[in-house]
Formats: C-alpha cells, sequence, structure tokens
C-alpha cells in the first residue's frame, strides 16, 4: 500500500510502519455503516427551502449583472481540468471499499473555482473548491460518483440551519461591488490572522473571506462532511503529492492588479507540468469524536488518519478555455448526491444539498438554454489555449442590460441562445 510519507528515508520507514499498525488496529475496531447512523432533524424540509429560496436570489442578482445564470455559489472556475483517477491496489479490507474495491482507472474531470456566487477579483479572498467527477458505476440514474471538496477540513456551519444564517449574512454582499468586497475581504483577511494568532481558526471568517490567497495547485481539499464508506464510513480527501505542487503549499499569491491571478497560476502551471494528487480517506473508527451531524467538527487525524486509496495524474493540458468553460461550468452539474450507493451523503448538511444542486443548475439550464447532463461516455474537454478569461459567457463582466427593469422575471428575459458546444471528440 502506498502511504503518505514526508521527511528522511529513516523517519519515513518508522511513520509508515506506525501508520500501517495503527490502520491494522483500526481494521478490527472500525464500527459499521447502518442506516441508523443519522438523526434528521424536524425543521429540515423548510431550512431547505429557505436554502434554496437564498441560492435562488443570488442567482437573479448575477443574471440581472451578468446575463448570464451562473452557480450561486463557486461560480468563477480557475482550472477546468482531465485526467485520469487510479484506484490503488492491495488496499486493506476497510478501505477497498465502494468504487475503490478493486483496482480500476475512471476518467475524471476536475472543477477549481473560488467560493462566492459572483465574478470577483483574485484579490478578494475565498476559499477554492475542487470538484472531481468519476465516470463509472451506474446506480440510482446517476452515471458519475462526484466528489465535492473544500480546500479545509470543517464546513462554516454544524447544520443546515446554521449555514442558512450564514447564507443570510453573504447572499446581501453577492451585488455591493468590487471595491467594497475588496476591503471587506481585506479586513476579513486581518482579522482571520488575528484569531489565528490567538490559536485557532474561524471557519465563519474564512468562508466570508477571511483567508490567505495561496496556490490552488499546492493545496489539499476535503469533502468535510461525511459519507457512507462501502460497509464503513468516512471524509476524503484530495492532497497534492508531486513534489512541484508540494512546494506550492500554503504559499501566498500576490494578486494585486491581477484580477485573475489564481488562474492564471493554474493554466501556466499546467502548461509546463503534470500535477498529482492522491485521494485519501479518514475512516470513521470512534463515533464520540466523529460525529454525523455536525459539519463543523475536525474528526481527529491522530485517531484516525487520512489514508492514500487512489491517484490522479491529470497530464500537461490547457486548464482552462472558453470552450471548457460552456463545457464545464455550463453545461455539467457536479453534486454530492450524483453517485453509488456505497458512496450514500451522510448528516444534515448533505441531506440539504441534495435538491439544491439540482434546483441551481436548473435555473443555468432554463436561464442560459442549455441542457445540463451528466457525461454519457467519457467525457473529453477541449484542447486550444485561452484566449483570456474574459471571453466565455458570464466572464465577460457585468453586462447589465439598460432599462432591463429590476427584479423582471428571469424566465422573461432569457432570450438568448444556447452557448454551449458538444464536447470536442479526441481522435480515437
Ligand atoms: C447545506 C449546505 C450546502 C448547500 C445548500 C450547498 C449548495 C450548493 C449549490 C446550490 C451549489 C451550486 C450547484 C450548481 O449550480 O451546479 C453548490 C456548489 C458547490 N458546493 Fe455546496 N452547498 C452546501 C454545502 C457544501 C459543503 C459542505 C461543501 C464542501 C465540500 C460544498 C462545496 C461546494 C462546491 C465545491 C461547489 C461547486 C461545485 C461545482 O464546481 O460545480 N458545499 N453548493
Amino acid at each position: 500500500m502506498l502511504l503518505p510519507v514526508c521527511g528522511t528515508a529513516g523517519r519515513t520507514r518508522r511513520f509508515a510502519k506506525g501508520l500501517k499498525h495503527q490502520l491494522l488496529k483500526n481494521a478490527l475496531s472500525t464500527p459499521r455503516y447502518g442506516p441508523s447512523i443519522e438523526t434528521q432533524s424536524p425543521d429540515e424540509a423548510e431550512t431547505g427551502e429557505r436554502l434554496n429560496d437564498l441560492m435562488r436570489d443570488v442567482q437573479r442578482t448575477t443574471y440581472d449583472d451578468y446575463d448570464h445564470a451562473m452557480r450561486p455559489v463557486h461560480a468563477k472556475s480557475h482550472g477546468l481540468i482531465e485526467g485520469e483517477l487510479e484506484v490503488l491496489g492491495n488496499l486493506l479490507m476497510t478501505l477497498a471499499q465502494g468504487i475503490f474495491a478493486r483496482p480500476a482507472t475512471y476518467p475524471v474531470v476536475l472543477r477549481l473555482s473560488t467560493n462566492p456566487g459572483d465574478m470577483l477579483d483574485d484579490s478578494i479572498s475565498a476559499p477554492r473548491r475542487m470538484v472531481i467527477g468519476v465516470e463509472g458505476e451506474r446506480l440510482e440514474g446517476y452515471r458519475t460518483q462526484d466528489f465535492v471538496m473544500v480546500n479545509a477540513p470543517i464546513f462554516a456551519a454544524s447544520d443546515p440551519a446554521a449555514f442558512a444564517k450564514n447564507l443570510r449574512l453573504l447572499a446581501p454582499t453577492t451585488d455591493t461591488g468590487q471595491g467594497w468586497n475588496k476591503a471587506f475581504s481585506a479586513a476579513l483577511r486581518g482579522a482571520e490572522a488575528a484569531v489565528e494568532a490567538a490559536g485557532s481558526e474561524s471557519p465563519m471568517l474564512t468562508m466570508m473571506g477571511g483567508q490567505t490567497l495561496t496556490h490552488s495547485l499546492g493545496e489539499t481539499f476535503y469533502t468535510q462532511t461525511p459519507f457512507r464508506y462501502g460497509d464503513y464510513v468516512a471524509k476524503l480527501s484530495l492532497a497534492s503529492v508531486s513534489p512541484a505542487r508540494r512546494a506550492l503549499f500554503g504559499q501566498p499569491v500576490e494578486t494585486r492588479g491581477l484580477p485573475n491571478r489564481l488562474h492564471e497560476e493554474v493554466i501556466h502551471s499546467l502548461r509546463e507540468h503534470e500535477a498529482e494528487w492522491e485521494l485519501r480517506v479518514q475512516l470513521r473508527i470512534n463515533p464520540e469524536t466523529m460525529p454525523i451531524e455536525d459539519a463543523s467538527a475536525i474528526w481527529p487525524e491522530d485517531e484516525s488518519p487520512y489514508v492514500a486509496v487512489a491517484r490522479i495524474r491529470p497530464p500537461r493540458q490547457p486548464a482552462w478555455n472558453e470552450v471548457r468553460a460552456r463545457q464545464v461550468d455550463d453545461a455539467l452539474v457536479f453534486s454530492p448526491w450524483h453517485g453509488i450507493e456505497a458512496h450514500w451523503p451522510l448528516g444534515g448538511v448533505n441531506r440539504a444539498r441534495k435538491d439544491a444542486y439540482g434546483a441551481a443548475a436548473d435555473f443555468r439550464s432554463e436561464l442560459n438554454r442549455c441542457s445540463i447532463a451528466e457525461p454519457t461516455s467519457r467525457p473529453s474537454l477541449a484542447g486550444g489555449s485561452a484566449r483570456t478569461y474574459g471571453t466565455a459567457p458570464g466572464r465577460e463582466g457585468r453586462r447589465t442590460r439598460a432599462g432591463a427593469p429590476l427584479g423582471a422575471s428571469v424566465a422573461s428575459r432569457s432570450t438568448r441562445a444556447c452557448a454551449m458546444q458538444p464536447p470536442e471528440r479526441r481522435a480515437a
């Protein structure tokens, strides 16, 4: 089995031995998955509707501004990348579960983005996001297994009701202008630094824009919420492991005067070098310290470390271009609910996401007149380099139509033909 390692060879061997011992010990005591591990709260349906309404408000605002419907969160993509996911061989029985049950290779599409539902300058700090769509086994009518991840181990809110409160604060900032947002973001970064200096982190502050801007390709991403992992339960993460990328980990990126800097870094980096990530799994071995219903709780890594189960190696490629933006930003939806039963999303936050992703995608599909569908065959992203970031619909900048009545029914204003083009097929 491959292990995440660091340091000198001697230390590495001792670390690997210790980890293997811990994993074998965990294997004996890992509690099994059962539907009774979830606890629904009575107001979940109502909270879900509130969240969907807030998301819809954000989408209406940006549609008014850009004349293009976008995701209500994570609107700005920095990288649209294709590659392959290779499931590792010789995994321990507790890790060889679901799509990782046996060695296999699946095509993947990755979308890197930042949190806000607006096309903000990269100088406005926001968490980086990563989604992986793995085409493969089919269950419940879905063709893909998606993993939706963020570059922090926990969510900003414990449950959907707490998230709805956060979102009520964030939603009105969607349309408050870049100047205000930049100042707000800078102030929050100061506040987050102060909280960190005091020895802790504030997920709420980082979610609202208090995060230091670092290289997307050096990051580690997390599902934050738990999933069924075959017979067990786990959270997943994706860690950059190529030496060139690891050197970027935590490195601040200068964005002053460079509104698309994060995106340019990704394009430049994947033009020059292949990337390599490890997909890792943290098994839930202790129900006391690893809650299902609290998405803001860190599951202690000293009790159960993240362990590699697969590897993703995207080759050198144009990591973003206008056609890819239409193929992925406009014509795809990634959701934690696209998957197989063996990776069933768990906990209140995941339950609230079940309708939200589909509803937001329907809005995009309807307004942009683009059908959004899961890939029916191996996805193939367009070659060709980007001209500039602002040459794809929605990225051209704010284009409010003069005279359009404020708050007019979005449906009545949908006049543009679909901009999506079918994915290019690679020569066999
Ligand atoms: C109750 C909680 C949540 C709600 C209501 C929610 C809702 C949404 C919605 C509506 C979208 C846009 C979907 C689309 O238009 O295609 C989205 C995207 C996304 N969400 Fe969430 N979300 C929640 C929690 C989370 C959590 C815990 C994560 C952590 C991994 C997360 C990560 C993402 C990412 C990375 C995207 C971008 C997906 C893409 O690139 O297509 N969300 N979310």
